[in-house]
């Protein structure tokens, strides 16, 4: 996509234009990208405008997600939950998310060729949020197509039967989650979900909202994760440089993953709506305008970056912005985070003969996510 954001960069960085048959203006430069994302004059909207009986349930679950809330209903369903993803508390994960790591690791070590999405990335993340929400082991196999179905639905590339697909995924997700909320009522865990359910019995969030925040946890908290770990892993394998770099000196791991998060950012685009007029750049951004913000764009801006299409695992300060900004920043950003450095030690640490099968891998075809189909790598 690289190509394409700087060819509309060069014609305005707030370029009014139409992709995907969806007009409005999208916007590639770094400074427009941060200061439309920290004006709440620009909202987050519920990605399924049409009203149609065929897409009820996507639209409704999304209109209780505190990802398409304004204050003062944004802020109380996400401190319901945030104290669950501090810094402070995402690292008392640690050791169960190495040992999900190595485990892992070590049952594909003995194999030729491997698919780091399905093998490695596709379990680990699953593994991780399944554990922290409280979704069965047993039951995390059924998130990769849910979550696939869901980002296709919502996506600039989605066509009609991709939102119902989106739909029925939906009305299965709520079936699944309100049985497993009952289950929780009778015999409450050490889990999210049954920590939210105290806090329903003290009105503090509506049942409908507890089933909203369940399901874009679950999403927002697999799919990108294995984006994550898998194109960070890609690349190191198309830098080699860069990847001895941090196997010599393991202390650059965090730099490193901040450095995957802006070279080939998982999120690649946030939608907002205008709900006043407002001038920007010396462009007049209407009242209802949508607007789209092409993060995986900013991230590139060589005004804000320098070489900014190299591959840098010291760049420093390196304040690229794959987790957002503003109100709806990231709340799984620390868990994110740390996901990746386990992940991408555990593979550096234990293989130095690892190889990817094509530098061509396929990429999925979604404006909003930076995803392959798959990615192969050989040992050896
Ligand atoms: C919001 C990216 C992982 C939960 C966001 C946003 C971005 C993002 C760009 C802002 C959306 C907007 O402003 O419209 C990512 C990336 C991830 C990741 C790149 C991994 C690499 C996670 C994880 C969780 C999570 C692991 C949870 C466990 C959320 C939630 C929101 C959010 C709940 C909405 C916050 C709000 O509306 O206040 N994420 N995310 N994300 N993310 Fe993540």
């Amino acid at each position: 996509p690289y190509s394409f954001y700087e060819e509309i960069r060069s014609m305005h960085p707030v370029y009014k234009g139409s992709f995907f048959k969806y007009p409005g203006w999208y916007v590639t430069g770094y400074q427009e990208a941060l200061t439309i994302l920290k004006d709440n004059r620009f909202q987050t909207r519920i990605l399924i405008p049409e009203t149609t009986k065929m897409y009820e349930a996507l639209k409704n679950i999304q209109s209780h997600m505190m990802l398409f809330k304004s204050p003062p209903d944004h802020g109380r369903l996400r401190k319901l939950v945030s104290h669950t993803f501090t810094p402070t508390r995402i690292e008392k994960y640690r050791p169960f998310i190495e040992k999900i790591a190595i485990n892992l690791w070590n049952n594909l070590k003995n194999k030729k060729k491997i698919d780091v999405i399905s093998d490695f990335a596709f379990p680990f993340a699953s593994l991780v949020i399944a554990k922290i929400i409280g979704v069965p082991d047993n039951d995390k196999h059924i998130f990769r197509e849910w979550a696939l179905n869901l980002i296709q639905s919502i996506d600039l590339t989605r066509s009609r039967r991709s939102i119902v697909d989106g739909n029925n995924t939906t009305l299965e997700m709520l079936s699944y989650f309100k049985d497993l909320i009952k289950k929780r009522r009778q015999s409450p865990q050490n889990d999210l979900i049954s920590e939210l359910l105290l806090q329903e019995k003290e009105k503090k969030l509506t049942e409908e909202e507890l089933l909203g925040t369940s399901v874009l946890l679950v999403i927002a908290g697999h799919e990108t994760t294995v984006n994550l770990v898998s194109n960070s892993l890609y690349c190191f394998l198309t830098n080699p440089n860069e990847c001895h770099k941090l196997i010599e000196n393991p202390s650059l791991i965090e730099s490193a993953i901040e450095e995957c998060l802006r070279y080939e950012s998982p999120s690649q685009m946030i939608a907002r709506i205008a709900s006043e007029d407002v001038e920007l750049n010396k462009v007049q951004i209407k009242k209802g305008d949508h607007v789209y913000v092409l993060i995986g764009a900013a991230n590139r801006d060589s005004k804000q970056f320098s070489n900014a299409d190299v591959f840098d695992i010291t760049r420093n300060p390196n304040p690229h912005l794959a987790f957002g900004s503003g109100i709806h920043f990231c709340l799984g950003s620390a868990l994110a985070r740390l996901e990746a450095q386990i992940a991408i030690q555990t593979i550096l640490q234990n293989e130095v003969n690892i190889h990817l099968e094509t530098k061509e891998v396929q990429w999925r075809k979604l404006a909003g996510f930076r995803a392959m189909k798959e990615m192969y790598v050989h040992f050896y």
